[in-house]
């Protein structure tokens, strides 16, 4: 029996997990079973910490995890460790899924949806690749006060060549997997920690003939993703590069509610959610996009669970979908994420 921990979290997280367990459901029959736990500014509210030991416990225990978002607004004023975010960092952390893979693909019927020309919108197909254990996240932060008495925040990015050259890896194996196209995106031309990324990618291409490295800045990047996103294949990048990247390449495919993304370990282990966040604006309204996390959870069959075929299945069902027209909000539709939900089960 293949357990699956189940931590919806905050805000729209609710919402848009339970239309993936229901579409889990249905392709798997009983061949997943759910446990569910509270996490993020839920888990704080009932139990005074963000990631509490049992529910670091299930996502230890389970074969793969299906998270929804995390995030709350009556939190912000909390010390950092017992904000909302930290759980999903945590749970990152604790169980090494280092390697996080954000594709970012447009479904040919939403190419109006997206904010680019649809014949620049339909060139994209790319994955980012992004570094999840490191960087300026994980590095030492704080609040200090300088010598002239004025208050400074700080927090150290640095990565050290073997967290490197394990995302290089995984960068590599998914471009071999793909056009064979790899990027590095880094600020090599500022960041010491740049330098030392950009060389350890350039080590680790020699065991990877096949693969084609470019280089990049990451302002370029950023330009390049809107000018023309078609050139991209694999994008390796640091996390907090990756973060900024992923949310702009999800607007160019249309919209954040659409972008899945698998956290992996080296073991192929993973937390499967979609990139967008909690939404506090529109919790509980059923006005947001399930579909990242639909698709987040087909990730979830193929990556982890062996499930090739019925990841395929519900990718097919999400573009029948949005063929026969069903939009929520974020795509110009009316749809609740239920009847989307429903939308995408008709298909199946
Ligand atoms: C993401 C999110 C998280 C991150 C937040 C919620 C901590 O933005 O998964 O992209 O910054 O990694
Ligand atoms: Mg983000």
């Amino acid at each position: 029996m293949t357990l699956i921990a189940l931590l919806p979290g905050d805000g729209i997280g609710p919402e848009v997990t339970a239309e993936a367990v229901r579409v889990l459901e249905t392709v798997c029959g009983n061949r997943l079973t759910f446990e569910e736990a509270p996490v993020g500014g839920a888990a704080y509210k009932a139990s005074g910490h963000p990631l509490p030991p049992t529910t670091l416990d299930l996502a230890k225990r389970a074969d793969a995890i299906l998270f929804g978002a995390v995030g709350d607004p009556d939190c912000d004023s909390l010390e950092r460790h017992l904000r909302p975010e930290q759980a999903i960092l945590g749970l990152r952390k604790e169980l090494v899924l280092f390697s996080n893979l954000r594709p970012a693909k447009l479904f040919p019927e939403l190419a109006d949806a997206s904010t680019l020309r649809p014949e620049v919108a339909c060139q994209i197909d790319l994955v980012i690749v992004r570094e999840l254990n490191g960087d300026v996240y994980f590095g030492e932060k704080g609040m200090r006060k300088t010598a002239e008495g004025l208050r400074e925040g700080y927090d150290v990015m640095s990565y050290n060549e073997a967290e490197v050259r394990r995302i290089a890896h995984s960068g590599f194996k998914a471009a071999q997997a793909r056009k064979g196209k790899l990027c590095s995106v880094d600020k090599a031309n500022v960041l010491e920690t740049s330098q030392l990324w950009r060389d350890v990618v350039i080590e680790v291409s020699a065991d990877y003939p096949d693969v084609e490295l470019s280089h990049m800045y990451v302002d370029n990047a950023a330009m390049q993703l809107v000018r023309n996103p078609g050139q991209f294949d694999v994008i390796v990048t640091g996390n907090l590069f990756g973060d900024i990247l992923s949310d702009q390449a999800s607007m160019c495919a249309g919209s954040i509610g659409m972008l899945p993304s698998a956290s992996l370990d080296a073991n192929g282990k993973g937390l499967y959610e979609p990139i967008h966040g909690s939404a506090p604006d529109i919790a509980g309204q059923q006005k947001a996009n399930p579909l990242a996390t639909i698709l987040s959870a087909a990730m979830m069959l193929r990556y982890s669970l062996g499930m090739a075929a019925e990841a395929d299945r519900i990718e097919a069902a999400v573009g029948a979908a949005l063929a026969s027209g069903a939009r929520t909000p974020d795509l110009g539709g009316s749809l609740t994420t239920r009847q989307m939900g429903d939308a995408v089960l008709a298909a199946l």
